[in-house]
């Protein structure tokens, strides 16, 4: 056990894991009418429903009843709350929710319990397929009772790639799209599911080997990085900063690739090939 990880932190896990089940179940009963659900509009193109706010709802009774004290950083209820100060819950009590709004089997609960800034435990309940990511800091990363492990995979052309195409901000598309121009033609592919937490856990569980997004909240990676570090993975920003809970851009790996990965991300100097 490492001087940060704090002799609660399985108890808080155990909170979070139930607070996101209560959440789920409540997801999964709405997912039944999700064609007649109001779509709320936070911006042109960023929707939300009573749905997202009802599984903070729940969310944050569980997790405050359960931690006393406990403070709460939610998207929905409290997204002005700081992330690095005391005890937190950094909550998204759905993620993906344009997904889980067109009926598109990819979203999920994601809570991560941090300490002045440090992830203690994380949970991503997959909602629409099931299975609970858990971690809790330095004892690893588990589905349901199994340990993950990131993948092994040490060859760029063998790499499957997760990414968030941008939607709400779309400032810095063009650097985005360099970078995809860059990474397209010499990955084995690239996959945009919607959801970053679960694009987490999926590096974390080893179905991706590597997961960038130029922008993220702190409820959309919290969880997720400290699942990829306990998975034996590397999370950082571009410049290859340990990722921060305050948010901004994200670089997931398996650790083996992260180099090359950052490279490929910041070269500008390289040119994409043209497509014709
Ligand atoms: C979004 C999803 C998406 C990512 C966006 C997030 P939401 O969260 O994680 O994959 O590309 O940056 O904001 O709005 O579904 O909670
Ligand atoms: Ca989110
Ligand atoms: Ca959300």
């Amino acid at each position: 056990m490492t001087s940060s990880a704090h002799p609660k932190r399985q108890d808080w896990r155990d909170a979070a894991i139930a607070a996101a089940d209560t959440a789920a179940r409540f997801i999964t009963h709405e997912a039944m009418s999700h064609r007649t659900l109001t779509w709320e509009e936070k911006s042109a193109t960023d929707f939300v429903s009573r749905v997202d706010v009802g599984a903070e709802e729940r969310i944050r009774d569980m997790i405050t009843m359960r931690i006393p004290g406990i403070r709460m950083v939610g998207e929905e209820l409290s997204a002005d709350a700081h992330p690095n100060e005391g005890l937190v819950a950094i909550v998204d009590p759905l993620d993906g929710t344009t997904n889980f709004l067109h009926g598109f089997p990819n979203y999920c609960v994601s809570i991560c319990i941090a300490l002045d800034g440090v992830p203690q435990a994380a949970v991503v309940h997959d909602v629409a397929r099931g299975g609970v990511l858990h971690a809790t800091a330095s004892d690893g990363a588990f589905v349901d009772s199994s340990r993950l492990r990131v993948s092994t995979t040490g060859t760029p052309a063998r790499a499957l790639i997760g990414t968030g195409i941008p939607f709400k901000d779309v400032s810095h598309a063009d650097r985005y799209l360099r970078q995809l121009g860059r990474l397209m033609p010499i990955i084995s592919g690239v996959r945009r599911a919607g959801s970053a937490a679960l694009d987490l856990s999926d590096v974390a569980r080893g179905r991706f080997d590597g997961f960038w997004e130029l922008f993220l909240h702190p409820w959309d990676l919290a969880a997720g990085v400290l699942l990829v570090r306990e998975a034996g993975g590397r999370v950082t920003d571009l410049e290859g900063r340990n990722a921060r809970l305050a948010g901004g851009p994200i670089v997931a790996s398996n650790g083996i690739l992260h180099d090359w990965f950052l490279d490929m991300l910041n070269d500008d100097a390289v040119p994409a090939p043209n497509p014709a």
